[in-house]
């Protein structure tokens, strides 16, 4: 039996929880527009041709902002296509997936639907074929009230109010020579700045995300983070980050030590905005917004990513989530939380089918993917003030890594409602874990509200629309407190969520 000890103090805190680091991403891509948050005809479809069973689905996984319209769909898209009469939109050849857009969803139908889930839209703004001109004019037409030509163009399509879309990211993977109009750093810095700038003066009340690297294996990884962010640090809050992890070796272990590699991202990113700040002796904070990551590497072959013959919404990297992959996604979650001094947005990419936490039959069922537990999880507890851990735990090495603690936590404090949230990953493949929790300062006489274990004997296992629920969580009984002291007994490879609460 492993042994291992957590020590958090209510005044040790890291920082407050961005809930915003609760989200995910619809990009026009496969069948996550067409087939998956929309599908007119379906038989649980709205007026609006939004499917409910995915909306009754995304309200469970609980996102709190969605980005939208893409991803490398972005760098070719013409945002006027997407708004007005649908009998009058052109259909267009997207070039970033070889599939054919009808337009029939656009700019108004995503603001209706993140409405009707309740959740903020992150919008972007292509800075591939188009620049900042189309940029100030989409926000125009999204933002202003009303009283000039594209307010009232929003007006005559029926959408009085202005949405009031705060959150913009700047294009998307520019460095990638895969997206439509590839920049230099110095190409992308420099319109990513004019494009912040003419923006903030059509609404100055913004918060700005500049493309960071589209991964941290890049060439220009680094070096890039420093020159955009060297040309518009005084006009953007955000530098984005994208992960997707993948299980290459098939060893579960090295698979876990992504995680390492997702932190140490992070705080280099930091590192690198924190040196362009230092350059100009500014104490401004550029934040992370980690806008893509998920596991991906199962459907990740050119096949998976374009299908022959221009298709309307294909089944593209429709990936196949396992147990591991669960616990992979349940162990990044940690790592952003506990980096949520600096990490204040992400996003799960995507939200359905397209490597999505959702699946879904076009004409038929919807269903939770394996990866969808410990995200909704994690969204509905994690509340609060991220508490600094002293961990105790013993550790496990991999050709790559070696001394990786087998025991990863978050503990989240809400001073609203004295909560106490425990995120605890065992990453032993064989040892059962004691764990012990010493929650100081947060009073004695506290009792445990829920816990929960997401495990499974096969790390291969996965949800399917005949066996949807072979991988979900279950509520346990034995995990006791005494005394601020939190007790629990930790299955090798499961992620736990303990939530303690004032008695
Ligand atoms: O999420 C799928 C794709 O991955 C996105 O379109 C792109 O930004 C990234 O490379």
């Amino acid at each position: 039996m492993l042994t291992s000890r957590i020590v958090v103090d209510r005044d040790f805190v890291i920082s407050e929880l961005d809930r915003r680091v609760f989200g995910t991403f619809v990009e026009h891509m496969g069948r996550c527009v067409y087939g998956g948050i929309y599908e007119p005809g379906h038989p649980t479809a709205d007026k609006d041709g939004f499917r409910q069973d995915v909306l009754e689905l995304t309200r469970e996984l609980g996102p709190t902002i969605v980005r939208y319209p893409g991803g490398n769909f972005l760098s070719g898209y013409n945002w006027e296509d997407g708004v007005g009469p649908k009998e009058q939109r052109p259909t267009r050849l997207d070039l970033a997936w070889g599939s054919t857009e009808t337009n029939e969803f656009g700019t108004n139908e995503f603001i209706t639907w993140c409405r009707t889930a309740d959740v903020e839209p992150m919008f972007a703004v292509n800075l591939g074929t188009r620049g900042p001109d189309e940029a100030r004019h989409l926000l125009e037409y999204c933002n202003h009230p009303g009283g000039t030509y594209y307010s009232d163009l929003r007006r005559s399509h029926g959408y009085e109010k202005p949405h009031g879309i705060k959150f913009w990211c700047l294009g998307n993977e520019m460095d990638g020579p895969w997206q439509i109009c590839q920049k230099t750093a110095q190409e992308y810095g420099r319109v990513a700045k004019e494009t912040a700038k003419v923006m903030r003066w059509v609404d100055g009340d913004l918060q700005l995300a500049a493309c960071g690297s589209s991964q941290r294996a890049m060439p220009t990884y680094a070096s890039w983070e420093y020159e955009v962010l060297d040309h518009c640090f005084n006009e953007v809050d955000f530098i984005s980050l994208h992960a997707y992890f993948r299980n290459d070796s098939n060893d579960i272990q090295e698979f876990f030590t992504v995680i390492e590699d997702l932190d140490s991202f992070i705080k280099e990113v930091a590192a690198i905005a924190d040196a362009v700040a230092a350059k100009r002796r500014s104490p401004k904070r550029i934040m992370l917004s980690l806008d893509e990551w998920n596991v991906w590497y199962k459907a990740h072959t050119p096949a998976h990513l374009r299908k022959p013959g221009w298709p309307k919404a294909p089944p593209l990297i429709e990936e196949i989530y396992n147990f591991e992959d669960a616990l992979v996604v349940g162990g990044a979650l940690i790592t952003m939380i506990n980096n949520a001094d600096r990490v204040k947005a992400a996003c799960l990419a995507q939200l359905v089918n397209v490597i999505g936490p959702i699946m879904t039959e076009t004409g038929g069922a919807a269903w939770r993917q394996t990866i969808f537990h410990p995200f909704a999880q994690a969204s509905r507890h994690a509340r609060g003030q991220v508490l600094r851990t002293k961990v105790q735990s013993e550790t496990f090495s991999t050709k790559t890594h070696p001394n990786a603690s087998l025991l990863l936590s978050s503990v989240i404090h809400d001073p609203d409602t004295g909560a106490v949230t425990i995120l605890a990953l065992n990453r032993s493949a064989t040892d059962e874990m004691q764990l012990e929790v010493e929650l100081r300062g947060l009073g004695e006489g506290r009792k445990v509200s829920l816990a929960s274990e997401l495990h499974h004997s096969d790390i291969k296992a996965t949800n399917t629309k005949d066996s949807p629920n072979a991988v979900a969580p279950k509520e346990r009984t034995d995990v006791s407190i005494e005394k601020g002291v939190v007790s629990a007994k930790l299955k090798p490879l499961s992620w736990n969520v303990i939530v303690t609460a004032p008695a």
